[in-house]
């Protein structure tokens, strides 16, 4: 059984923008500065144009996010991503989170993750509406709401995401958090924690600067988390 969301707003580090040839290194930097959630964009060359990482990194750093009892969030930008989330689980995510618009039926791999014994997160792009959320309500366990356009790193955070948030936590039950992802900073993050996200990605906040474990303070204390 994979490991729970962590209590209280969490600031939630992307590896999108670590050094790759010292991976795990930066992963431990911001561990050690106090990191439960470390977040892995899967990107396909489909959905997205890009092509980053699949299951074989997953499975490289899971022990190392495990032992520290923080967990891993893996937000998946692929195609069907129905056929993939059986290899993810088994690389040691915690949390799998696909794509509304990327399957036939969001609802019916949301639940297959859950088989997986992982937690069912449902992400949703700029352009979709929050009312395609209440549909789905019981087959998820949390709601990523993209706050750029997925597939890139270093985006400007899209202004009107603070309303779509606030929607969002209309429509959601109160025990269903609200991750938000792209262009989180010490300047965003408390805009989205006062719309009601709980949960925020960030990855060139926090990886594209010399000491990513001071960045990750900084945004922890801008934005009001633990
Ligand atoms: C973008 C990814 C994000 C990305 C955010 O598609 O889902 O997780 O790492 O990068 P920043 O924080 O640089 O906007
Ligand atoms: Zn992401």
């Amino acid at each position: 059984m994979a490991a729970g969301l962590p209590a209280g707003r969490r600031i939630a580090p992307s590896i999108l923008s670590a050094d790759f040839g010292r991976l795990r290194s930066q992963i431990g930097e911001v561990i050690d500065a106090g990191a439960m959630i470390v977040h892995v964009d899967v990107m396909d060359g489909h959905f997205v144009p890009p092509i980053t990482v699949g299951p074989l990194v997953v499975a490289a750093i899971a022990d190392l996010v495990h032992t520290a009892g923080a967990v891993l969030d893996v937000h998946l930008m692929i195609e069907a991503p129905e056929r993939q989330i059986g290899e993810f689980a088994a690389a040691g995510a915690d949390v799998i989170t696909l794509h509304q618009e990327a399957t036939p039926d969001a609802g019916r791999a949301l639940r297959a993750v859950r088989e997986l014994g992982c937690l069912a997160g449902l992400a949703i792009k700029p352009a979709t509406l929050a009312e395609v959320v209440p549909g789905l309500v019981d087959d998820l366990d949390l709601l990523l709401c993209m706050t750029v356009e997925p597939g890139w790193g270093g985006q400007e955070f899209i202004a009107a995401s603070t309303d779509k948030v606030r929607r969002l936590r209309e429509l959601l039950p109160s025990g269903a958090p609200i991750e938000v992802d792209g262009g989180i900073d010490g300047e965003t993050a408390p805009r989205a924690a006062a719309a009601g996200a709980r949960f925020f990605v960030a990855g060139s906040a926090i990886f594209g600067t010399p000491d990513p474990g001071a960045a990750y303070a900084e945004l922890v204390a801008a934005a009001g988390a633990q």
